[in-house]
Formats: C-alpha cells, structure tokens, sequence
C-alpha cells in the first residue's frame, strides 16, 4: 500500500474510534462535558501519534485493530495537554486546530474539566482493550509513565520554569525530550508492546521516536516564527509572546532546519530491524519542512 493510502485509512479509522468512544450515550446527564471533550477530540489535528501506534503494532507483527484502544488513548490525552496548554495560565492562545481554543468557547473551568476528563477515559479507553492482559498492563503502563512528570507534564512543568530567561542547549534538549518526546515515545513504545515486537525492535523504536519528537518539536517552534496560521492552525508568535526557550531562539533558524533534516536520517536509520520499514520512513520525511 502506498504512503498516502496507508495514512489516510489509519488517520479516518482512528477519527471513526474517537467518535465512537465519546459519545452522549450513557453519560447520565454530562453531556456539556462530553460536548467540549469532543469539541477538541474532534476538531481535526495530524494524528500523529495513534498513527504511530498503529503501525509500530503492526511492523511488530500484531494487528493495528489490536492497538486501536492505545491510540485513542495517546491521542485523548494528547488532546487534554492541548486544550490545559492553551489556557490563560500556561500558553494563553485563542487557536488551536484551526479553531477557537477550548476554554474561549466553553470557559476556563470546563475546558480544565474537558482536559482532566479526556485523561481519566483515556485509561478507560486502554483498559477495555481485547488483548492479553499482560500486554495491555505494560502499555498502560508506558502510557502513564510517558504522560506523567516523569515525561509530558515534567516538560510542561521544564517549559514554564524556562520563560523569560536562557537556558542551555542541553536544558532545551530535556525539556523537547520530556514535553514533546515523551508522548511520540509513548505511541511507538504501546505499538510494539500490543504487536509483540522483541526487545531489539523495542528499542529500535525508541531511538526512532526520539529522534523524530525532537525534530518534530523543533519544526513546531520554527512555525510559531514562519508558518502561517490559516495553515498551521494555531497563533504565530506564541511563544515570542510568552517568552519561552525554544531552539530557534538559542540556535536560529538554519541551524534549526539543519537539525530537522539530521534528526530525520537518523530517525530513519533506526529501523532497519523492521522488516516492513517503508511507510515509517516515508511518515518520517512527510514531517520535514510540514507547514501543518
Ligand atoms: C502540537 O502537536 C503540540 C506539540 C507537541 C508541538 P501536534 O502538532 O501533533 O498537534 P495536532 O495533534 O496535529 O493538532
Ligand atoms: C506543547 O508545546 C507540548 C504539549 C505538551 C502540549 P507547545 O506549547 O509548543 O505546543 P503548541 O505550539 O501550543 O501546540
Ligand atoms: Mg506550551
Ligand atoms: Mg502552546
Ligand atoms: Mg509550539
């Protein structure tokens, strides 16, 4: 199957289970919080992640419907980081997802709410998954840990501790590492635990999502300086505004585009224990010089 085909049938997949999970049935009542959960769930976004989880499940040897559960996980609570990201007292922006932020159209204590809710059925969501419960505990588990402060909120925390003022290269690098990284480390990582991948591949895949969440994070802080906002669906100028360390800002701007491409290569060259290494790669090079 050629790239595009591949993506689009996970990304559609993937948007079908998100609206099947989050659904009014059954919500005794609730349904204005499952109206703003929704409201960011489903309001488009890369799919980057669940994407990853899919297929990392399916190089591994296993079945992408096996990993479906995870992937909507990842990706409600990359959703939740999202909508507590844009908040008033973190990043304070109006647009995310080529969309009025979650708290302008719902107000700040639901889209706190929407944020937590979207965490805690995240893990409802994994643990109802239909595979060995081995399996499933230790992708739960890498789920947590990537989310938690030892991963994405520890970046979080990193991120807001470094505005307005420098921090080192080595300090930007665990801080894209933790906020960013951590969630792409969690999708590769819950792939290979579902499809049954050994510990070869298990860390092969690591070194891709490590490499790739850093370059990934380094191409988002280029597009807060030159994207467009109709395009990238989010404020230009964010985090000149909030006076954030980011690597334009300690390296400039060549050496950021350079970083992207190396980064690249060697997120590539990690999967040759895959024998089905195609669509990661291609998945890999269609994030160099993204606009979205
Ligand atoms: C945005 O992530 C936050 C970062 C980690 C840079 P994405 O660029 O994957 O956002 P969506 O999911 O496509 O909206
Ligand atoms: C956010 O980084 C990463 C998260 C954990 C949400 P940014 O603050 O750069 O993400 P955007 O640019 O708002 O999407
Ligand atoms: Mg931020
Ligand atoms: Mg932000
Ligand atoms: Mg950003």
């Amino acid at each position: 199957m050629i790239f595009e085909e591949r993506l689009t049938s996970y990304v559609t997949q993937i948007e079908r289970a998100l609206d099947a999970a989050l659904t009014t049935a059954d919500c005794r009542g609730q349904e204005s919080i499952v109206e703003a959960m929704r409201y960011s769930a489903l309001a488009g976004g890369k799919r980057l992640r669940p994407v990853l989880t899919l297929e990392f499940c399916r190089v591994s040897g296993g079945s992408p419907a096996d990993a479906m559960p995870f992937a909507c996980a990842l990706e409600m609570i990359h959703t939740y980081s999202l909508i507590h990201d844009d908040l008033p007292c973190m990043d304070n922006d109006d647009l995310r997802r080529g969309k009025p932020t979650n708290h302008k159209v719902f107000g700040e204590g639901m889209a706190v709410l929407a944020g937590d809710s979207l965490l805690t059925y995240a893990f409802e969501t994994a643990a109802a998954a239909q595979i060995p419960s081995d399996r499933a505990i230790r992708a739960i588990g890498v789920l947590a840990h990537e989310a938690g402060y030892y991963g994405m909120i520890g970046g979080q925390v990193l991120d807001l501790a470094a505005e307005h003022r420098q921090i080192s290269h080595a300090e930007l690098t665990t801080l894209q590492d933790m906020k960013t990284g951590a969630l792409i480390r969690a999708a590769a990582r819950m792939g290979c635990i579902v499809g049954g991948a050994s510990q070869e591949q298990l860390q092969a895949a690591e070194t891709y999502a490590n490499a790739l969440g850093l370059a990934f994070q380094i191409q988002d802080d280029i597009l807060d300086i030159e994207g467009d906002e109709a395009e990238f669906g989010k404020p230009i100028g964010s985090d000149e505004k909030s006076g954030k360390s980011t690597f334009p800002g300690l390296l400039g701007l060549d050496a950021c585009r350079e970083q992207v491409r190396s980064l690249t290569d060697e997120a590539i060259a990690a999967l040759g224990v895959f024998a089905e290494n195609t669509f990661l790669t291609d998945l890999a090079e269609s994030l160099v010089g993204r606009r979205k």
